[in-house]
């Protein structure tokens, strides 16, 4: 067995400072690039006054994609190469969950790729919304699976051998967000109140339904729209909401990952160190003082970086907030970023000359 590969330490890389970056709203918007983001890559990369490369992740709640095919649209987005190995999006964590969970309920995203994405984590079994209604059309009355989704559904009936109620779900993840709001929230609602996540049964108390994941909490993002969208947050909001609505007053309470949550910053932080090692040959003994954190959504982002500061120790988080995305310049941001910018190759800039 031979020892991994450590490139040697390139000499112009900087070893005390880094950046992360949000996507949405700093870097993209509606799958195109933000002009000053194509700069800010060139100047992290050596076009800056002083010939340093600054190491870089990225740290996005979207999802609804394998990592490697949105690194391969943001290196064409961003005219850079972007591996893997700096990349995580807001199911990357719930990974972690794969031997965990026998059934689990999969939601969110374009036709099939979720339960793919889900599978490729090493899910076992991997059960959809679309599988449910396939297997009984009144689960959403409103709702009718074209052809192909026909084709591409599980039969979780196996030919008739068997019930919907010989399925136990024991998780539900949303791993992004949801392409028919109704159906979903159907199906999630019906999880929520079932005997322990039996499906097509109902408990008398509302209390025993299987944990409930999100990949994120952003109520709000930025699209291509002139105003920004409602993001999965809004979902577990009405999910949470409705739930109490029709449970007798019980409250649910679902899981939100991605930013804010200080574990997913730890994640980041994780890494970073190993994408320091293996592409620059920097020590990951040796933390970066400072990692600059640019985003656009106040609550999310800033609230992230800032509660990352205050934890951890050996390294200071310091937060950035864009004005090309949620953020709306001239309020009051709820959580206040260390520097505020116009765009992100002001971040930059900001970053490299508060260094050299
Ligand atoms: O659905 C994506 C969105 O809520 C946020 O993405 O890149 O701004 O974290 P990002
Ligand atoms: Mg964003």
């Amino acid at each position: 067995i031979s020892a991994p590969i450590t490139p040697a330490v390139d000499p112009d890389v900087a070893d005390n400072f880094a950046f992360a970056f949000d996507i949405d709203g700093v870097l993209v918007r509606g799958g195109r690039p933000i002009p000053e983001a194509i700069e800010a890559m060139k100047a992290l990369n050596g076009e800056n006054d002083f010939g340093i490369k600054v190491p870089y992740i990225f740290l996005t709640n979207g999802g609804g994609k394998f990592e490697t095919e949105r690194c391969r649209d943001l290196s064409q987005q961003l005219e850079i190469e972007v591996s893997p190995g700096q990349f995580i999006c807001g199911h990357t964590p719930m990974r972690q969950f794969a031997n965990r969970y026998g059934t689990v309920l999969i939601v969110g995203g374009e036709g099939e790729t979720c339960r793919k994405v889900a599978e490729g984590y090493g899910f076992r079994d991997v059960i959809t919304p679309g599988d449910i209604i396939k297997a009984n059309a009144h689960t959403a009355p409103f709702r009718r699976l074209t052809d192909t989704e026909q084709g591409n559904c599980r039969d979780l009936l196996e030919g008739g051998k068997k019930k919907l109620s010989d399925i136990v779900v024991e998780a539900v993840f949303v791993f992004a967000d949801s392409r028919d709001w109704a159906s979903d929230l159907q199906i999630i609602l019906d999880v929520a109140q079932s005997k322990g996540g039996r499906l097509e049964t109902r408990s008398e108390t509302f209390t025993e339904g299987p944990p409930i994941y999100f990949s994120h909490n952003d109520v709000l993002w930025s699209a291509a729209h002139e105003h920004v969208r409602l993001g999965m947050g809004a979902l577990r909001r009405i999910v949470e909401t409705v739930f109490e609505d029709t449970s007798g007053g019980r409250k649910l309470k679902t899981h939100a990952f991605g930013k804010p949550q200080v574990s997913t910053f730890e994640f980041a932080t994780r890494l970073l160190q190993q994408w320091r090692a293996t592409q620059h040959g920097l020590t990951e003994a040796n933390p970066p003082r400072t990692v600059y954190f640019v985003g656009d959504t106040p609550e999310s982002d800033i609230r992230g970086t800032n509660a990352m500061n205050e934890k951890c120790k050996d390294t200071e988080w310091y937060s950035i907030l864009v004005k090309t995305g949620v953020y709306q310049p001239g309020t009051e941001p709820k959580y206040k970023p260390r520097k505020l910018v116009d765009t992100v190759l002001d971040a930059v800039n900001h970053g490299i000359r508060r260094e050299m």
